[in-house]
């Protein structure tokens, strides 16, 4: 798929302040830090359209950004980062779940891990809870660059093996590199699929 255009929407505290539009939309979550806005800016070719920063906790809002004027792409806070989650009962704070469960437009969520780190608990419950509301996503692997390709696939394999103890199936796998551009092209193309396919 061919990028056109890619603009910044709005920033909003929750659901109900979204977009009204009925246009497929996919969203991007995971740890804080895992490389959540650098993806989409590596996505739309875009540099500075989602704000990134080395310290977690950067993205605390709801961003929209429309793309070739027809889907959005939507950056998510980033969920296990202590000093923002701690006055929140829930590990997952309420603007995203409330997103997730409530948000009728979303087409896909990607969940990103970082390819680097063996599969980590806070991810794992995130999965199994998208699973029980059933939610459909797909696994983004970030931060390819930093591996070796033998360790690259090894961790890639790996993931699969536990997710592969509690799921019957995998969704689908992505391994990027927002560095590198490694797996912009299959994801654009994934998403350009699903498109074609919602109402
Ligand atoms: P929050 O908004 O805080 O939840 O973080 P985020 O998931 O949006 O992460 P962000 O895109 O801000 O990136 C966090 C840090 O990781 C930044 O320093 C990025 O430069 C770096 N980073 C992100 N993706 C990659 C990647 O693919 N490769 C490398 N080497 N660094 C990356
Ligand atoms: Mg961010």
């Amino acid at each position: 798929m061919i990028i056109k255009s890619a603009s910044f929407v709005c920033s909003s505290t929750k659901t109900e302040q979204c977009p009204k539009a009925r246009l497929p939309e996919y969203a991007f979550i995971g740890r804080s830090n895992v490389g959540k806005s650098s993806l989409i800016n590596r996505l739309t070719g875009h540099g500075g359209l989602a704000k990134t920063s080395s310290t977690p906790g950067k993205t605390q809002l709801i961003n929209h950004f429309i793309i070739n004027n027809n889907w959005y792409l939507v950056d998510l806070p980033g969920y296990g980062y202590a000093k923002v989650s701690k006055t929140s009962r829930s590990k997952f704070s309420g603007i995203i779940m409330d997103y997730i469960n409530h948000r009728e437009q979303l087409t896909l969520l990607f969940v990103l891990v970082d390819v680097r780190h063996e599969p980590q608990k806070i991810d794992l419950e995130f999965i199994t809870a998208l699973g029980e509301a059933g939610v459909p996503f797909a696994l983004v692997f970030t931060k390819a660059d930093k591996l070796s390709t033998g360790a690259l696939v090894s961790n890639v394999a790996h993931y699969k093996e536990i997710l592969l103890q509690t799921w019957e199936e995998l969704p689908p796998v992505f391994v990027t590199s927002s560095e590198t551009g490694t797996g912009r092209d299959e994801l654009l193309d994934y998403i350009d699929q699903l498109n074609k396919n919602v109402n």
